[in-house]
């Protein structure tokens, strides 16, 4: 209990980020940014293929540029902030604006979640009820599955930043952290946390779960239909339609389970740091690379898309 103690509130924290890095600071800086020029470039040429591209307006994409949406807002919310404290020195950040990073970071990435569940979705239905697809997946339902994803998750998040509201924080003013994430927060926060903490790992577990085993099930009913399509073109080609999504979310829980799981006591804080920076802004960098790499329609609509603002400059 905090009363006794000598409690004075505070209105803003420290973020402790790297600590004291000295002559890397520069190097991380740089790291960073180049970081989020690529992922901000990527994510906005997905956004413009699919926007301009007629071939690419079916909901496959229609969901894949509504993920690359929600991957520049989520890396914004930290990435940023991160930048100018590598670049001026100042690690300070106000309560409130802890407070609103935590909440759209939270909301943001549960976001990225659920569209990934909804592609998963969307691909099983294309493969495992093909002659149904277009009744059960179309420009409406797919429009109801983004923005359910976007209600729910601001939603659950609200709730959260509900609890979390109520609590005070006084003495502790140093976040251990590169930025304000639920755990960090709560660990400063004084005073009774237990019905928060309850509140929350019900509402994260319940959110991890359920996408997850949705996931899970889609992708096993795609691999038992695939693999008894008779002949060997045809089930690779059946593949191909949803491999680049296989190892978004490979690359996505990969990162899931380094941060959130991996993590001993062992490991010296500031690799575990630089880990979890590395694995938040994985996924988001890499979605891009990896859709207009392998995958031929994203292909295609970009070299069209080339061709064309190389004929308007000639
Ligand atoms: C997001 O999804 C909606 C609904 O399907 C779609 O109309 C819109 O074009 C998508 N946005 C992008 C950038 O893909």
């Amino acid at each position: 209990k905090a009363e006794g103690r000598n409690q004075t509130l505070i209105m803003e924290f420290i973020l402790l980020g790297f600590g004291d890095i000295g002559e890397f600071q520069p190097l991380l800086f740089l790291l960073f940014l180049a970081i989020y020029l690529v992922t901000l470039s990527g994510n906005l040429l997905i956004v413009a293929l699919v926007v301009v591209d007629s071939r690419l307006h079916v909901p496959m994409y229609f969901l894949l540029g509504n993920l690359s949406c929600v991957e520049i807002c989520y890396t914004s919310t930290f990435l940023p902030r991160l930048l100018a404290s590598l670049l001026t020195g100042d690690r300070t950040i106000s309560v409130k604006g802890c407070l609103v990073q935590l909440y759209f970071f939270g909301a943001l990435s549960s976001t990225e979640c659920l569209l990934l569940t909804a592609m998963s979705y969307d691909r099983y239905l294309a493969i495992c009820h093909p002659l149904r697809y277009a009744a059960l997946m179309n420009g409406p339902v797919c429009g109801q599955l983004v923005a359910g994803s976007w209600t729910s998750s601001s939603l659950s998040c609200s709730i959260v930043i509900i609890f979390l509201l109520q609590s005070t924080f006084c003495d502790a003013k140093e976040i251990d952290y590169f930025f304000c994430d639920f755990s960090p927060v709560v660990k400063v926060s004084c005073g009774d946390t237990r019905t928060l903490q309850l509140v929350t790992s019900i509402i994260s577990n319940i959110g991890a779960l359920v996408p997850f085993l949705l996931i899970l099930t889609s992708y096993i009913c795609i691999i038992v239909t695939i693999l008894k399509i008779p002949s060997t073109t045809g089930r690779r080609k059946a593949f191909s339609t949803c491999s680049s999504h296989l190892i978004v979310l490979t690359v996505f829980y990969g990162a899931v389970i380094t941060v959130y799981v991996f993590p001993t006591a062992n490991t010296p804080k500031i690799l575990r740091k630089i880990f979890s920076v590395f694995y938040t802004v994985l996924t988001p960098m890499i979605n891009p690379v990896i859709y207009s790499l392998r995958n031929k329609e994203v292909n295609d609509a970009f070299r069209k898309a080339v061709l064309k603002l190389a004929a308007l400059r000639h």
